[in-house]
């Protein structure tokens, strides 16, 4: 952008005009080798209940018990009547993670650092969502998004603030629109129970307001990484793998009944299941597909180490390596634009 500010306070025709740094988001520039990315370790976890308030602890951790291959459940039930939905205008921003960070600093200091040392061994701390947005990035042309970022202590902080545009939409929302999103969390409570041993119960309210959310830390190229998602449910086996390999995410879609339908799953779909669940760990999304009166129909896995396998076929899709390299360039260039720490 011209520095207009420069011409209206007469600056002499020599200054240089300020120019705007910025990051292409082209995906032509970030096909190179994967990036390193480590493991993701479960550092801890906490849980919001039914009424959005935080605990230091797994209470809303929900156990995956696998339905039928061919179910019939009705996604409409309970809409009205058995539906607490959170109020999405409340802007909660970074504040569950902080409060996990604050209760949960013992774990996170090194042996290096002294108790007295207030810094936090990572350079970026987020929410796992956002960093699915940085991902898909490269392959989004419709919706658009803007990050906050702060620095404090060496760390960086990044948070979302909603777009005008991402704000209409909320804002208007016709009701079939407000009736799916509630169609997503009725299918977790068909395929999810309280306990391991217990039964999932459909009688019961969808409070969206619920979450239970691992905190990861991880590390994309030299960026150590500190950020928090939430996690439908785990495998109620007690001899399953530790956590985060131990989870399930689940996700409801239209019925596939052609070529070209099965094609734009691939294509569009698992791009945003693949980045959501690759970040922390998450190693496999079970799917259940709906018709258009929603009902579930049938059932699908999908592992998401073999979906970089699953897509190679397809004309002019996405790729791994171009999400993890623009994720990681982004966070270069954060690294280098915000330089001056600020505790306020
Ligand atoms: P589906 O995943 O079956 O679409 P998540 O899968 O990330 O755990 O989210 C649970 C459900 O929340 C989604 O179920 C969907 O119903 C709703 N949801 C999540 N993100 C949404 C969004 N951006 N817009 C509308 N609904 C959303
Ligand atoms: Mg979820
Ligand atoms: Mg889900």
């Amino acid at each position: 952008k011209p520095n207009h500010h420069q011409h209206q306070s007469g600056a002499t025709p020599e200054q240089k005009p300020l120019s705007c740094p910025s990051l292409s988001t082209r995906r032509e520039l970030y096909e190179r080798d994967f990036p390193l990315y480590k493991q993701p370790v479960e550092v801890g976890c906490f849980s919001l209940d039914a009424e959005r308030r935080f605990f230091n602890d797994s209470r809303q951790m929900r156990y995956f018990v696998e339905p039928d291959r061919n179910p019939n459940f009705d996604l409409r039930d309970g809409y009205k009547g058995r539906y607490v939905k959170r109020d999405d205008s409340v802007r909660e921003k970074l504040d569950h993670i902080l409060r996990w960070i604050v209760a949960n600093r013992s774990k996170l200091d090194s042996s290096a650092t002294t108790a007295s040392s207030r810094a936090l061994d990572v350079d970026f701390v987020t929410w796992r969502g956002h960093l699915t947005k940085l991902l898909t990035t490269p392959y989004e042309t419709r919706e658009g998004w803007l990050l906050a970022v702060t620095r404090f202590s060496g760390t960086l902080y990044i948070s979302e603030v909603e777009t005008e545009a991402a704000q209409r939409e909320r804002d208007n929302r016709t009701e079939r629109h407000e009736e799916m999103m509630y169609w997503g969390y009725k299918f977790e409570q068909y395929t999810c129970a309280d306990n391991p041993d217990s039964l999932p119960d459909p009688s019961g309210v969808v409070n969206t307001n619920e979450a239970f959310c691992t905190v990861v830390q991880t590390r994309l190229a030299d960026h150590r990484l500190l950020f928090s998602g939430e996690v439908d449910c785990r495998d109620k086996d007690p001899d399953a793998p530790a956590p985060p390999a131990c989870y399930v995410e689940l996700k409801t879609s239209a019925e596939i009944c052609t070529p070209k339908q099965r094609s734009n799953l691939h294509r569009f779909k698992l791009l945003k299941w693949w980045a959501q669940s690759f970040l922390p760990g998450v190693p496999r999304v079970v799917a259940g597909f709906r018709d258009h009166e929603g009902v579930v129909v049938s059932m699908e896995t999908f592992h998401i180490s073999k979906i970089s396998h699953l897509i190679k076929n397809e004309y002019n899709c996405w790729k791994p390596t171009v999400c993890m390299n623009f994720c990681s360039d982004f966070m270069s260039f954060v690294k280098h634009m915000a330089t001056e720490d600020n505790p306020r």
